[in-house]
C-alpha cells in the first residue's frame, strides 16, 4: 500500500473524482476525512470521517480541518478536488454575483483549506497539498470565462505556496484534468444545449487521446503526487487530459 496510515483531508468528496479518489486512497491505506456539502451515504468508520460543509465559509473550513485533525491526529494530505463549472456565457453577460461565486468555490475556497491544513503540517515538518485545476486554464473554451480565471488563480496560488512551504517539507502540486465524464461535464454547455451530443461532439473529439478522462485517472494521479514515489515533486502541474492541452 503507497499511502498506509497517512491521513488526507478531500474536498468534494461526493463529486464524480472526489468519490472515486477517497476509494482509492483508502485502499491505499490512508485515513479520510471527506467533505462535501451533503455527505449522505458516505458512513462514517474508523478510516472515514464524512463532513458535511461549505468550503467558501471561512469558519466552517477551520472546524472541517480541525476535525479531520482531532480524530486522525495528524494532516498529511490535502486534496482540493470541489469544484463549480460555469455555463458557457459571453462575458457582458456574466453577472458580477456569478463571477463572484464562481472565484469563491473555486479558487477562495482552496486558499481557506491551505491556510486552515498548514499550520499542521508546519508542525509535523511535512505535508502535501494537491489542488485540481483543469487543462481549460491552458487551453481555454469560448465563454468559460471566470472558471478558466479561477483554476489559473488555482495554479498561482499553488506555486506561490509550493515556494514559500518547501522549506517546511510542504510539497503543493496541480492536476490539470481534461475533460471528465462526470456530472459538471454537461454543465460547462450554454444554456439549451444538447448535453449528451456536445459531450461527443465537442469534448470528446478534443481530446487527442479519443477518450473522456474517468475518474480514475484522476486518482492514479493523486495517488501518485501523495505517495513517497513523489517526495521531491513541488510546484509541477500534471496534466491528465489525454493530449488536450497541447
Ligand atoms: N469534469 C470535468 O470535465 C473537469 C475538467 C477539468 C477540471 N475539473 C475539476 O475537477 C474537480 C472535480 O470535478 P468533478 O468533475 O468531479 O465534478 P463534480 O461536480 O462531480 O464534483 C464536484 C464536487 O464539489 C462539491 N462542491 C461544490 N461546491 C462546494 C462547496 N462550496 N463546498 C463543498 N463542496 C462543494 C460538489 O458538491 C460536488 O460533489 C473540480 O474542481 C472541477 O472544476 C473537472
Amino acid at each position: 500500500m503507497r499511502l498506509e496510515n497517512e491521513v488526507f483531508v478531500v474536498t468534494g468528496a461526493k463529486g464524480g473524482m472526489g468519490k472515486e479518489t477517497v476509494k482509492r486512497f483508502l485502499e491505499e491505506g490512508a485515513f479520510v476525512a471527506a467533505i462535501d456539502l451533503n455527505v449522505d451515504g458516505l458512513e462514517e468508520s474508523d478510516r472515514l470521517l464524512p463532513i458535511a460543509a461549505d468550503l467558501t465559509d471561512e469558519d466552517e473550513v477551520e472546524k472541517v480541518i480541525r476535525m479531520a485533525y482531532e480524530k486522525f491526529g495528524r494532516i498529511d494530505g490535502l486534496l482540493n478536488i470541489a469544484g463549480i463549472a460555469q455555463s458557457a456565457t459571453p462575458i457582458e453577460e456574466v453577472s458580477l454575483a456569478d463571477w463572484e461565486k464562481i472565484m469563491r468555490v473555486n479558487a477562495t475556497a482552496p486558499f481557506l483549506t491551505s491556510r486552515a491544513a498548514v499550520p499542521y503540517m508546519k508542525k509535523q515538518g511535512s505535508g502535501v497539498i494537491v489542488n485540481i485545476a483543469s487543462i481549460s486554464m491552458v487551453r481555454p473554451r469560448p465563454g468559460l470565462n471566470a472558471y478558466v480565471a479561477s483554476k489559473g488563480a488555482v495554479v498561482s496560488l499553488s506555486q506561490a505556496l509550493a515556494i514559500e512551504l518547501a522549506e517546511y517539507g510542504i510539497r503543493v502540486n496541480v492536476v490539470n484534468p481534461g475533460p471528465a465524464d462526470t456530472n459538471m461535464l454537461g454543465q460547462f454547455a450554454s444554456e439549451g444545449a444538447d448535453v449528451d451530443s456536445i459531450k461527443e461532439t465537442i469534448f470528446r473529439k478534443s481530446v487527442p487521446m479519443g477518450r473522456l478522462i474517468i475518474p480514475s485517472d484522476i486518482a492514479n494521479s493523486l495517488v501518485y503526487l501523495c505517495s513517497k514515489e513523489a517526495a521531491i515533486v513541488t510546484g509541477s502541474v500534471f496534466n491528465i487530459d489525454g493530449g488536450r492541452g497541447i
